[in-house]
């Protein structure tokens, strides 16, 4: 059993701190992971860390095989999984650079392999996903963000788009409208699938920028980059602190 992997996403490619002490390289029926599985040990915890854009960060979202991903978490015995997440802001009060800990999701991806339960099936099923995130990982999450002194939001909407493009300001008005508070690419269909095969999952998403039409007239890739820089050293901070309370 592996009580805890972490996902990293844009600007957390390997994680600080961590004592390596293998890496391993898993196939899976679905095909190959995004990037070999780190073994290593954190405070005195045995910990996995996946890279989800690969290691040198060269695979975009909807060329993600989330589904190898988390089938190979699922072979390596993991408990619990908390995915990063760059996001950009809808609400107007969430800021580039703080932390937001979604408690509901809407899709809006399309054509990606989405689950486990198509192929050689004995009966149809379908998984329950009223609450897309595992709770008790997430107040996990929430006791260890008291513990630090910058913004966590404790809720938000994630929104899940198909990238790799970010999105028109017509969009964002729409995913407003539908109560999205945060947009990202990579949020789904990685929490279905992690229903699917029962890890507790849990998302901690980064703000990298505001979102289209939100602020200044262009989202660059490079104030997307400086704001993760911070954004990142305080995910590194809260995932140090629950792993210390786990
Ligand atoms: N939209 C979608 N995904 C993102 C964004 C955004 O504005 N910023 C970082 N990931």
């Amino acid at each position: 059993m592996n009580e805890l992997a972490i996902i990293g996403g844009t600007g957390l490619t390997d994680f600080d701190g961590l004592e390596i002490t293998h890496r391993q390289v898993l196939q899976t029926p679905y095909g190959e992971m995004s990037s070999p599985i780190i073994h290593g040990s954190y405070c005195g915890k045995s910990i996995l860390f996946l890279a989800r854009h690969g290691t040198r960060h060269t695979i975009p979202p909807h060329k993600i095989n989330y589904r190898a991903n988390v089938w190979g978490l699922k072979e390596l015995e993991v408990k619990n999984v908390i995915a990063i997440a760059a996001v950009g802001s809808i609400h107007p009060d969430m800021q580039p650079k703080e932390l937001v800990i979604p408690h509901q999701l809407i899709d809006y991806t399309w054509s990606r392999k989405h689950t486990f339960f198509a192929e050689n099936l004995t009966h149809v099923t379908h998984i329950d996903f009223t609450n897309p995130y595992c709770e008790n990982l997430r107040n996990q999450l929430l006791a260890a963000a008291q513990n630090v002194d910058f913004k966590v939001y404790s809720q938000g909407v994630y929104g899940a788009t198909q990238g790799p493009r970010l999105e028109t300001s017509a969009e964002i008005d729409r995913m407003e409208q539908d109560g999205c508070d945060i947009v990202g690419m990579t949020g789904m269909p990685e929490a279905a699938l992690a229903r699917e095969l029962d890890l507790c999952y849990t998302t901690c998403a980064v703000i990298a920028n505001e979102a289209a039409g939100r602020g200044a007239a262009e989202i660059t890739m490079a104030e997307i980059e400086t704001n993760l820089t911070e954004g990142i050293g305080q995910v590194r901070q809260l995932l140090a602190e629950v792993i210390r309370l786990l």
